[in-house]
C-alpha cells in the first residue's frame, strides 16, 4: 500500500461549482475519489498513446448469417495468438451475436485488431475499451480501518 499525500489545487469558483455538479451526477461521495480517477483516466490515456501494454475488451455484435464472417473473426483471433486470452460468445436472437474478446498487447496491436475486425461487413456493432493491466492504477486505501460492512 503506498502512501497517501495531500495537495491543494485553487480553481476558479464557477470551474469547481461545475465539477462538483458532475461528480455529484456521477455518484462521487467527495471530490478526492473523483480527482484521482481523473488522474487514471490521464495516465491510462499517456499509457495508451505511448504503446505500452494494455489489457482490453473488444465487443462484438455481428449478423451470423453474413457468409464466412465467423470464420474471418475466428482468423484474426488465430492470428493475433497470445494476445487473445478468452473469447465469450452469447447468441442473443436468430441473428445476432455478441461476442467478448480479451485481449492483452501493445495499444495500438490491440486496437488494429480491433480495427480490423469491426471493419468486416456484418458486424454491426462494437467497441474495444483498454484498460492498464492493474499495476500503476494501484493507490493507497484512504480507510485507516478495515470496513465493518
Ligand atoms: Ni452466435
Amino acid at each position: 500500500m503506498s502512501q497517501l499525500s495531500r495537495t491543494g489545487v485553487s480553481l476558479e469558483d464557477d470551474l469547481l461549482q461545475d465539477f462538483d455538479r458532475l461528480i455529484g451526477k456521477r455518484g462521487y461521495k467527495n471530490r478526492s475519489e473523483a480527482i484521482r480517477d481523473l488522474i487514471r483516466e490521464a495516465l491510462l490515456t499517456d499509457t495508451v498513446d505511448s504503446n505500452k501494454p494494455v489489457v482490453g475488451t473488444l465487443t462484438l455484435v455481428y449478423d451470423h448469417h453474413m457468409p464466412n464472417l465467423g470464420e474471418k473473426l475466428t482468423a484474426f483471433q488465430h492470428t493475433a495468438g497470445a494476445m487473445i486470452l478468452a473469447t465469450t460468445h452469447v447468441h442473443l436472437d436468430h441473428h445476432y451475436c455478441l461476442e467478448v474478446v480479451i485481449m492483452k498487447g501493445r495499444s495500438k496491436e490491440l486496437q488494429g485488431i480491433a480495427d480490423q475486425m469491426l471493419a468486416l461487413r456484418g458486424v454491426e456493432l462494437g467497441k474495444l475499451v483498454l484498460a492498464n493491466s492493474g499495476k500503476g492504477l494501484k493507490v493507497a486505501h484512504t480507510h485507516p480501518h478495515p470496513h465493518t460492512h
